[in-house]
């Protein structure tokens, strides 16, 4: 059945349901709507929850959103605003989600139809569960009368998260909301946020658009806690990863910790640059109405931002584990390689790629770039060597001559 007939015949349905009296609530659903193109490369963006937590209002995110059209982030490509958990108290009689009154007074739509006046996207974040991670309703039960009302507000992006979920199968939950957003008569990226924990790798792609690979990043270079993670240990559960990504399916990192204060900027630097060539969502986590200029010129280094984005969507890979060095490679559109020397010991070192680790020709010449510091190198042969500093990435794109 045609798409188009199918929703003929429900909407016959559902005429004579009312007539009868019994309401229903998937009037809407066409079970053959392809998932929409909106993510052919990884999303960028910005979440509350790694600065903000609970401690969000409306005044918070109309800062950032401001900030993100001023400061050049707009321009760099950040796209998204997305508020995370706690913007939620509880339903309405008939079932309606609400926002805190007190937090958020003008309501959703008012704020979404702000980020969009700046030229943004507006996201929100839900739960298959019963109730979210910090208490509040889930949408469990309530998948289609949500995204309804997610589409009425103008939402564009839904953070969907897996506590109190109980017995539930991820596959079928995540299906459930991706069918209710595709009915939900608006495009509405779906974020799943399932921390990797039930095989996303094969199921992920068919219902979302990204999703989590393991639990929360925090702000760490290596300290782990429980569910939450120093960023060399996420890092460390991506390096097998990279076949499942691509256009429309990234594997989610979690987001950036690029100027919450934990970290040094080397080290911040050396996330961003690898989260890069994981084709990783760029999902800034910091305060942007506060940024002191460092944090600005790590998250909108456009050379880095371009690695992440390449048309290609192809994830990089980790070629060399030698202890505390490591060399990725990401192969770009068009026969560019980024690659990555990542140092984690407590000094300087001088790293090098050859050419055969990279699959080029020994005798090639190829133009090396440095992302961070800008340096050009012509008629570079056989290999390339930098001193990559303690705790740090030197990144660069490889560009083959003739
Ligand atoms: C989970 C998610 C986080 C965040 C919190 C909110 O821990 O993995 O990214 O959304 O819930 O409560």
């Amino acid at each position: 059945m045609t798409g188009l007939r199918m929703t003929v015949a429900v909407a016959a349905m559902v005429a004579g349901l009312a007539a009868t009296g019994v309401a229903s609530a998937h009037e809407t659903l066409d079970l053959t709507a392809p998932k929409p193109n909106l993510a052919a490369t990884p999303p960028m963006g910005w979440n509350s929850w790694n600065k903000f937590a609970c401690n969000i209002d409306e005044g918070k995110v109309r800062a950032v959103a401001d900030a993100m059209a001023s400061t050049g982030m707009k321009d760099a490509g950040y796209q998204y605003i997305v508020i995370d958990d706690c913007w939620q108290t509880e339903r309405a009689a008939d079932g309606t989600i609400q926002a805190d009154p007190v937090k958020f007074p003008s309501g959703i739509k008012a704020l979404a139809d702000y980020v969009h006046s700046k030229g943004l996207k507006f996201g929100l974040y839900s739960d298959a569960g019963v109730k979210t991670c910090g208490g509040r309703p889930g949408s469990a039960g309530y998948e289609f009368h949500d995204a309804r009302t997610y589409a009425s507000w103008g939402v564009d992006f839904l953070k969907y998260d897996w506590c109190y979920t109980g017995p539930r199968n991820a596959e079928a939950a995540y299906t459930i909301m991706a069918k209710a957003l595709r009915a939900s008569g608006r495009d509405i990226l779906l974020s799943i946020c399932e921390w990797g924990d039930n095989k996303p790798r094969d199921w992920a792609a068919k219902a979302g658009h990204q999703w989590r690979t393991t639990g929360d990043i925090r702000d760490s270079w290596d300290i782990d806690e429980g569910y939450s993670h120093s960023f060399t240990w996420i890092l460390d559960r991506q390096a097998d990863l990279w076949k499942d990504s691509g256009p429309n399916q990234w594997n989610d990192p979690d987001m950036l910790e690029v100027g919450n204060g934990g970290m040094t900027a080397i080290e911040y630097k050396a996330h961003f640059s690898l989260w890069a060539m994981l084709a990783a969502p760029l999902i800034a986590g910091n305060d942007l109405s506060a940024m002191d200029q460092e944090t600005h010129d790590i998250l909108t280094n456009k050379d880095v931002i371009a690695v992440d984005q390449d048309v290609l969507g192809q994830q990089g890979r980790r070629l060399i584990d030698d202890g505390d060095f490591e060399v990725w490679v990401r192969p770009l559109a068009g026969g560019d390689r980024a690659v990555v020397l990542f140092n984690r010991s407590a000094a300087a070192k001088v790293m090098s790629v050859d050419w055969e680790t990279l699959q080029l020709p020994a005798e090639m010449k190829a133009t090396v770039k440095d992302l961070w510091s800008k340096q050009v190198t012509k008629k570079v042969k056989g290999r390339y060597s930098a001193e990559v500093p303690s705790h740090g990435a030197v990144m660069v794109r490889i560009t083959p001559t003739v």
